[in-house]
């Protein structure tokens, strides 16, 4: 196994339309409308490694398999793998490549060959792993900026479809974060009200209750903002689900980050207003921790939620 944590990620094996190969083999034709013309769709999962169990669980993985199916609905491919292919296919991959340590999944769905903007097929697909450590603002926290670009909206690029094309808004407003020295940027929608980050869901606190923007704000439907809206509720925490104005950032007691990639990522300051006391907060300290617990199946309560991927005697 190659030292694949820093880039350009080198993993041994990829998973091509549906066989192992060797990662270098895994190639797409130039003209492939999955590049052309985005017609591109993906998920990103983690995987995490428990010692004691010297087991590797997938997290969501099921959740994630099916969104990927809808975002392959919504763009029209034809005859696309099933989510009991994918499921295979992620684990083989991951074997493939003995992966034995926290790691990171994508899973794609693309229009391969030569094609017009509107071509449903040849569909390919790939599934890639490579480790992933946790990432370092979990600890520490980043400082937000909210962003001069604005979400893709509903009607025009949805954001609820997990498509590479979408990530060019990302990536636009990710660019101008970096360059006037913020960690993040906060999209708005064209409302005005908070919709996203470029990777992730945002959650503020304020007089103790947990609130994230809905589902029609121009969001992902992030399984990992679902999680916390679960674990919230059974932490017996008060959480809802409503529009989230730009001021309410700078009045939170508590702001966070969340996604597969970032997990939990306490936010510190936004435009330069510090959250709080500028410190990771307390309720999301215990969300972080609550959360660990879980993805690494330290919970029985949440067992469900994981995959294991390699067999073990007796199960
Ligand atoms: C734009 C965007 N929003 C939200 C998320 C979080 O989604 P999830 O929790 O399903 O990973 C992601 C990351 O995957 C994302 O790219």
């Amino acid at each position: 196994m190659n030292d694949n944590t820093t880039p350009p990620y080198r993993p041994d094996f990829a998973v091509q339309n549906g066989q192992v190969v060797p990662y270098a083999d895994a190639t797409v034709s130039i003209m492939a409308p999955g590049l052309t013309f985005a017609s591109t769709v993906f998920e990103g999962m983690r995987a995490y490694w428990n010692a004691e169990h010297e087991q590797l669980y997938i997290l969501h993985l099921h959740d994630h398999l099916e969104r990927l199916q809808f975002s392959m609905r919504v763009i029209e491919l034809d005859n696309p793998p099933t989510t009991a292919d994918f499921t295979a296919q992620v684990i083989a991959c991951l074997q493939a490549n003995d992966l034995r340590e926290d790691c990171y999944i994508r899973v794609q769905a693309y229009v391969d060959d030569w094609g017009e903007i509107i071509a449903t097929g040849p569909v390919g697909s790939s599934v890639v792993c490579r480790k992933r450590a946790r990432v370092e603002a979990f600890t520490t926290g980043k400082h937000f900026a909210v962003s001069s670009w604005r979400r893709n909206a509903e009607d025009a690029s949805p954001p609820r479809i997990k498509a590479t094309a979408n990530y060019l808004n990302s990536r636009l407003a990710g660019l101008e974060a970096k360059r006037i020295g913020s960690d993040g940027a906060i999209i708005l929608n064209r409302d005005g009200t908070v919709s996203e980050g470029p990777g992730g869901c945002l959650f503020i606190v304020r007089e103790g209750q947990l609130i994230t923007p809905p589902v029609t704000a121009g969001i992902l439907e992030s399984i990992t903002r679902r999680t916390l809206l679960v674990l919230a509720k059974d932490m017996g925490l008060d959480a809802v689900e409503r529009d989230v104005g730009r001021t309410e950032l700078y009045l939170a007691e508590e702001c966070l980050y969340c996604g597969t990639g970032q997990e939990i990522v306490p936010i510190l300051s936004v435009d330069g207003k510090q959250i709080g006391d500028g410190q990771p907060a307390p309720l999301t300290r215990r969300l972080q921790q609550s959360y660990d617990d879980i993805v690494r199946c330290r919970n029985e309560a949440y067992k469900s939620w994981l995959t294991p991927v390699y067999a073990k005697d007796g199960e």
